[in-house]
């Protein structure tokens, strides 16, 4: 299966919770995770390098994929074959939209999309799942509130859910903002971390599960 995370709004936590959705499912499932950075900044996979020096074990191999491929799924085998594993197939993405993405963003099983209540977020977010829909992409839309803030009220909330839930599966759970999740390794997650991210991730594991009829 393929799972993505994107969005056309830079700095909204993608990565960050591509590598808590990794390092999570790394520990509860037994299938094998390959991950795959498809973002021209590579953070997920620097990161990964990065991490070497903390001498513990690595819990999944990252690939990049290379810029100068400009499409790089343009035989649909691979894409297909990717699709049709068994392995999670997990790619984080740029935070701008780029026609290199059109395949992977229509062959995804499900896109995750980490959102904020800013006017600047609300207003990309809808743009991109506009361009979902112009993609004919079949992929599961699954929307995460991210670096929510508990005690702020967010006065464009209620209008924004309602936008949301026309285009996908809106998580009751929001990912915290949270200091602990600033500092994030793709070797572990410390307790505190665990904590933040998993009442979210397992209402995701169990959506992806219910979609496709699975247990990850
Ligand atoms: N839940 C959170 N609580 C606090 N800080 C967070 C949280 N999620 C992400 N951050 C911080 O927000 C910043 C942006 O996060 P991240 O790099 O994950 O976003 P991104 O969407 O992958 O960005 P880009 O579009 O550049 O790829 C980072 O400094 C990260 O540590
Ligand atoms: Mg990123």
């Amino acid at each position: 299966m393929i799972i993505t995370f994107a969005t056309q709004k830079g700095g909204t936590g993608k990565t960050t919770l591509a590598i808590a959705f990794a390092n999570y499912i790394s520990t509860i499932s037994k299938r094998k995770l390959n991950v795959f950075d498809f973002d021209f900044q590579k953070s997920f996979y620097h990161k990964w390098k990065e991490d070497e020096a903390l001498n513990l074990p690595k819990l999944y191999e990252v690939e990049i994929i290379e810029e100068e491929v400009e499409q790089p799924f343009s035989d649909f085998e691979t894409i297909i074959g990717l699709k049709e594993s068994e392995d999670i197939n997990l790619f984080d993405l740029a935070g701008t939209l780029d026609e290199k993405y059109i395949d992977l963003l229509i062959y995804s099983d499900f896109i995750i999309i980490p959102f904020e209540y800013s006017d600047v977020s609300a207003k990309s977010t809808l743009v991109f799942v506009n361009l979902m829909g112009q993609l004919e992409s079949q992929a599961e839309r699954i929307f995460i509130r991210s670096k929510y803030d508990k005690g702020y009220k967010y006065l464009n909330q209620e209008g924004m859910d309602s936008e949301i839930v026309k285009y996908g599966i809106l998580l009751k759970n929001p990912v915290f903002k949270r200091n602990c999740l600033q500092t994030i390794s793709t070797r572990e997650l410390t307790k505190h971390q665990k904590y933040a991210v998993k009442n979210s991730l397992d209402e995701l594991i169990n959506c992806i599960n219910g979609s496709l009829e699975i247990s990850l």
